[in-house]
């Protein structure tokens, strides 16, 4: 190992042809994982099926883990001569094992390379379907086999992640929730539960998860979701004198003058347009303190995306719960946006990247009004877990992601396409329509880029046809990338 895109391309393409794809490594790394990723990434692709990217990648992401560990856990028995297969042996070496080992497996990596140990991951084309396979050199014991089979048998009664996890707090091996998760991540994909199987020759243990090429995913109903969606549904209009100054701005009699003074009258639009003005990345030599010098320095088009920000967050803020954090991230992600947009030569879409940066999340402020425990818990599992995305757990959880929310609101608010379609693909780039790939991808990045800040998230998440499209060619040229806007973030937002 290591694959990466091009070789990753080739392997499809075998894959099409009927030619098994075998890759094999020591212990899942980030180098692993990201190859593995952009793998899966075109398997689905190829499947027109790439909706269901972060799902497998989070089903196999626990399925390697669950293999990494088990390799791990025979050689811990192996080095201290305990008999796996002892009852009371094995009782010593796990409570040694979780207390030494299971916290942080990444201490067992270089003894696992030397080992000899490998984990294999095989796909095959059958008639059916994709069949992927991870097989590790360890037999799985009778009763963790029965163990994942009885957890897996009672996740299947859940309808979604909520409710399982007050239940699943007792996890012998640590891997309770994983099994629910996978489990529901199954049943809710319309992969089906029956497409995964653990079985064990003796020498080693295999899982299947079999990706069908039809697929009905399962509409999930969670009384949170039934709440949000009545909540959406109720949300009242942009007041009158915003939309006409909405058509001020694009009617070329309008002067600036006018335009100014009609924003003056709301003083929260006042404070916006001038906010935003100073910290977006325009080009200014001193702090802009008047209306109609932030109208001369952003431009109309500029304008009218704050204008829209601005409403849209005003009717939020007093419907559900303020939350300053989420709508200064967006804020930061519009300028991260902006910048990007112009490196990358498209200017054409920096004022539209700057409009979809500061509304991407406007569905989390629904998300958080309503069940606020429950959306700080599943941000927790997903930085723990190491999940790409906290779509697949609020999916799971709530039966609805905040992208979706958000999507909802913006088709209630008629917004325009490119910017429905990129807050609703802001986590999952490659679902983005054609035509407004550009718009999708730039914020995508804007928002990862500010995600990594915060430790949430790593750059080698990056979706790598993303990083394609723009010939970043490595993780480091993207942190340097990153680098530079920061940088230039920190002093536009001191002057
Ligand atoms: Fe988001
Ligand atoms: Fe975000």
């Amino acid at each position: 190992m290591v694959i990466d895109a091009l070789k990753a391309s080739e392997l499809v393409e075998n894959l099409d042809r009927g030619k098994p794809v075998n890759i094999a490594f020591f212990y899942p790394d980030q180098n692993v994982m990201k190859a593995l990723n952009s793998l899966f990434a075109k398997v689905l692709s190829k499947m027109d099926l790439i909706y269901l990217l972060d799902t497998l990648v989070t089903i196999q992401r626990e399925v390697i883990i669950n293999a990494a560990k088990a390799n791990a856990k025979r050689l811990y028995f192996l080095e201290r001569g305990l008999d796996i297969a002892n009852p009371e042996q094995y009782a010593l070496g796990m409570s040694n094992f979780r207390n030494e080992i299971v916290g942080d497996l990444e201490q067992a990596r270089d003894k696992l390379a030397k080992s000899g140990l490998k984990i294999r991951i095989r796909l095959q084309k059958t008639a059916n379907g994709v069949l992927i396979s991870v097989i590790n050199n360890t037999p799985i014991l009778p009763e963790e086999l029965s163990r994942i089979t009885m957890r897996m048998e009672r996740a299947r009664s859940y309808n979604d992640f909520s409710e399982a996890y007050e239940e699943v707090y007792d996890s012998t091996e640590g891997a309770g929730l994983g099994i629910v998760l996978v489990t529901l991540l199954l049943k809710n994909s319309g992969i089906g539960v029956e497409s995964y199987s653990i079985t064990s020759d003796g020498t080693s243990t295999k899982c299947d998860v079999m990706i069908p090429l039809e697929i009905r995913p399962r509409e999930v109903t969670t009384n949170i979701k039934t709440e949000i969606l009545r909540q959406v549904e109720g949300l009242p209009t942009f007041p009158k004198h915003i939309i006409e100054l909405q058509r001020l701005c694009g009617d070329p009699d309008a002067s600036i003058g006018e335009i100014s003074k009609r924003i003056m009258i709301d003083p929260s639009i006042t404070s916006d347009v001038l906010k935003l003005s100073n910290s977006a990345g325009f080009i200014t030599s001193k702090r802009i303190e008047q209306v109609s010098d932030a109208v001369m320095t952003i431009g109309l088009k500029n304008l009218n995306a704050i204008l829209t920000a601005s409403s849209a967050r005003q009717i939020l803020d007093k419907r559900f719960s303020k939350f300053e954090q989420i709508w200064n991230h967006c804020n930061k992600t519009a300028f991260y946006a902006r910048i990007l947009a112009m490196k990358m030569r498209l200017p054409k879409i920096m004022e539209s990247v700057f409009l979809t940066g500061l509304l991407h999340d406007l569905g989390k402020i629904v998300l958080l009004s309503t069940d606020l425990e429950l959306t700080n818990w599943i941000s927790e599992m997903v930085n723990n877990r190491k999940i790409r995305t906290s779509t697949i757990m609020e999916e799971v959880s709530l039966g609805i992601s905040h992208s979706s929310i958000g999507e909802l609101i913006a088709r209630h608010w008629a917004f325009p396409e490119y910017l429905t379609e990129s807050i609703r693909c802001h986590h999952s780039p490659l679902n983005a329509p054609n035509e407004y790939r550009d718009q999708v991808y730039i914020t995508y990045l804007a928002n990862m880029f500010c995600g990594v800040e915060t430790r949430k998230y790593d750059y080698y998440y990056l979706e790598g046809e993303v990083l394609e499209r723009y010939g970043i060619a490595s993780i480091e040229d993207a942190q340097n990338l990153h680098d530079e806007i920061k940088g230039r973030y920190e002093t536009d937002s001191r002057s």
